[in-house]
């Protein structure tokens, strides 16, 4: 049995993280950790192996994890990773991955060095289109990549003014747990509103299916407080020859869906990547087009794919000796790096970016 551990015990942990855990035949929560006692004590009521700790370091110097989930505030993700893979736990890190390039670089390099697994919670790219997508752009399917563009409109904006209620009203989503309003509202936790919350997912969506790294980035956001925005527009040189446009808000409302997309365009073809349906669309110059979508029994937003991974790839290693899936994890978590990189621009003042 694997022993998981969880820092975070919020929202998006009862969500997405605990369910697949418990589903795991082979995974059990053994610890966690949360500074609000009430939220601790839900999570270890329900779970009766896991034992609660105020602060990771509490947790980790008894535990011996063989697996950590991070699912706190931004500010306290890259902190709690570091001391994971320090203890010689593989982490799985919710987004936005960290709030400092440098630091999601060096937790990557540490992973790496340790032949340790280190992934993004990030959903987006556990779907059927998504691996076409990159698959495609891998082996050059769509000829060499000029120019990517993505839309993402999300409802997330009434989080950013620290209005909980009003945002599960607008996703209508059922929940036993709400985000406390300062994880999304208050800047010194957050890091930022809206660039930090969700353009980090599209990002790291184009990061991770061109395997590009971010050139020479600008862009522009709508601030509704200091360091709090709720729009984003960016514009990037990709390495290689590709340019790309984001534009991003927090704005979308219930009555028109949100349009979430990335689309591709190569020399021989071109791919569209519906991240809201998860689907995929492409065409080559040879005539030759397809359509991807989610099988029957795939969700759209798998939210518990990247624990499941993330274990599968530790009992892989276990079992066979084949760190592979762990390395292959750890390197896609370059790509999110790249993907903090490029946020941490978009919250550069002007003169001082790169
Ligand atoms: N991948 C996704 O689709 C997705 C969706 C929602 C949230 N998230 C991410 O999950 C993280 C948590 O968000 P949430 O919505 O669950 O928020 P939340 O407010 O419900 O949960 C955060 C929890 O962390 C605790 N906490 C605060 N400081 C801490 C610290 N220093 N150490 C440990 N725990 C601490 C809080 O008490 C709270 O219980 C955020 O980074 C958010 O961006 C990701």
């Amino acid at each position: 049995m694997l022993r998981v551990g969880l820092v975070g015990c919020g929202w998006w942990a009862a969500h997405a993280h605990l369910p697949a855990i418990h589903a795991h035949p082979d995974a059990t929560l053994v610890a966690a950790g949360d500074p609000d006692p009430s939220r601790l004590s839900a999570v270890t009521e329900r779970f009766p192996d896991a034992r609660g700790f105020a602060t990771v370091e509490e947790m980790l110097a008894v535990s011996d994890l063989d697996v950590l989930v991070v699912a706190s505030p931004a500010a306290f993700h890259a902190h709690a990773a570091r001391a994971g893979l320090l203890s010689g736990a593989s982490v799985l890190v919710e987004k936005p991955f960290t709030l400092h390039a440098t630091e999601a670089h060096e937790l990557v390099g540490r992973a790496a060095s340790r032949g340790l697994g280190l992934s993004v919670s990030l959903p987006y790219q556990y779907t059927a289109a998504a691996r076409s997508v990159r698959d495609m752009l891998t082996t050059g399917a769509l000829g060499d990549l000029v120019g990517v563009h993505a839309v993402f409109e999300s409802y997330t904006a009434p989080l950013y003014e620290g209005d909980v209620g009003e945002y599960l009203r607008r996703v209508n989503r059922p929940h036993t747990v709400a985000p406390l309003s300062s994880t999304y509202a208050d800047v010194a936790v957050a890091g930022g509103g809206h660039g930090q919350s969700q353009t980090s997912h599209v990002v790291s969506a184009i990061m991770d299916a061109t395997g590009a790294q971010p050139e020479h980035v600008t862009g522009e956001s709508v601030f509704a407080s200091p360091g709090m925005d709720t729009a984003n527009a960016i514009s990037l040189r990709l390495s290689g020859t590709a340019v790309a446009t984001v534009f991003s808000s927090g704005g979308a409302l219930p009555g028109i869906a949100a349009q979430q997309s990335i689309t591709y365009l190569g020399t021989a073809g071109s791919a569209r990547h519906d991240l809201a349906r998860a689907t995929l669309d492409w065409a080559t110059a040879d005539g030759a087009s397809g359509h991807v979508e989610p099988g029957d029994n795939e969700s759209a937003y798998p939210n518990g794919a990247p624990i499941t991974a993330l274990l599968d790839a530790v009992l892989q290693a276990r079992s066979t000796g084949s760190e592979d899936d762990l390395r292959r994890l750890t390197a896609r978590a370059e790509s999110a790096a790249r993907a903090v990189e490029v946020i941490e621009q978009l919250y550069r003042p002007e003169s001082t970016r790169d």
